[in-house]
């Protein structure tokens, strides 16, 4: 990682203490770019952008291996945060930014799907999933965040992924939970 990335993501680690962004942990962003690089997905899918801080992790993961991001986000004002700080770390070339609301457009996409990352609203990861599945490769990894702090809202996900054998699923305690489903072929 290069040092200009670093720092933006100190300083957006740095103003997401005062709230609102609802960024993932460092921790989960390490964890999430080490997996990238060790399983080399071709198409990276995310739900939920908010400023971009998340998305710096995968695509910087992604410029790494040669792949795609495409991050959905639905909020003007985030977008336009998003697109800033993807423009400041050199990164908005591996990325795909759709600003609109990933339940209408997941349907859309063309692409085949290796990697998935899960985290706007917590009531909706199922039916997300779902709507992608279609487009998933086999061996497709799904990351799906606030797995322990939201693990009421996530029940029938949670339900889904670890017992209708269509994934094999492990539970992350890093952040405020991930959950990573891999499709079984
Ligand atoms: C928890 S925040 C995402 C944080 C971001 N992944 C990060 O770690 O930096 C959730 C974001 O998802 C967006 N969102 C929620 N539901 C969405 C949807 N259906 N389509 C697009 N964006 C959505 C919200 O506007 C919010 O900015």
């Amino acid at each position: 990682m290069d040092e200009r990335i670093e720092k933006l993501l100190l300083g957006l680690e740095e103003l997401n203490k005062a709230g609102g962004q609802w960024n993932i942990s460092h921790t989960t962003g390490q964890f999430l770019y080490d997996l990238i690089i060790d399983k080399k997905p071709e198409v990276i899918v995310e739900v939920g952008a908010s400023n971009g801080y998340s998305t710096i992790w995968l695509a910087v993961a992604a410029r790494k291996i040669n792949a795609k991001v495409i991050t959905f986000e639905f909020v003007p004002e985030k977008v336009r945060d998003l697109v800033s700080n993807l423009q400041k770390a050199g990164l908005i070339q591996y990325v795909q930014t759709v600003p609109d609301d990933a339940n209408k457009r997941l349907g859309e996409l063309e692409e085949k799907i290796d990697f998935v990352f899960l985290d706007g609203r917590k009531n909706e990861y199922l039916q997300q999933l779902k709507m992608l599945e279609p487009k998933l490769n086999s061996g497709a990894i799904i990351a799906a965040d606030n797995v322990i702090s939201h693990k009421h809202a996530l029940e029938d996900y949670l339900y889904y992924v670890t017992n209708e054998n269509k994934y094999r699923s492990e539970l992350k305690d890093i952040g405020t939970g991930l959950e990573i489903s891999y499709l079984l072929s």
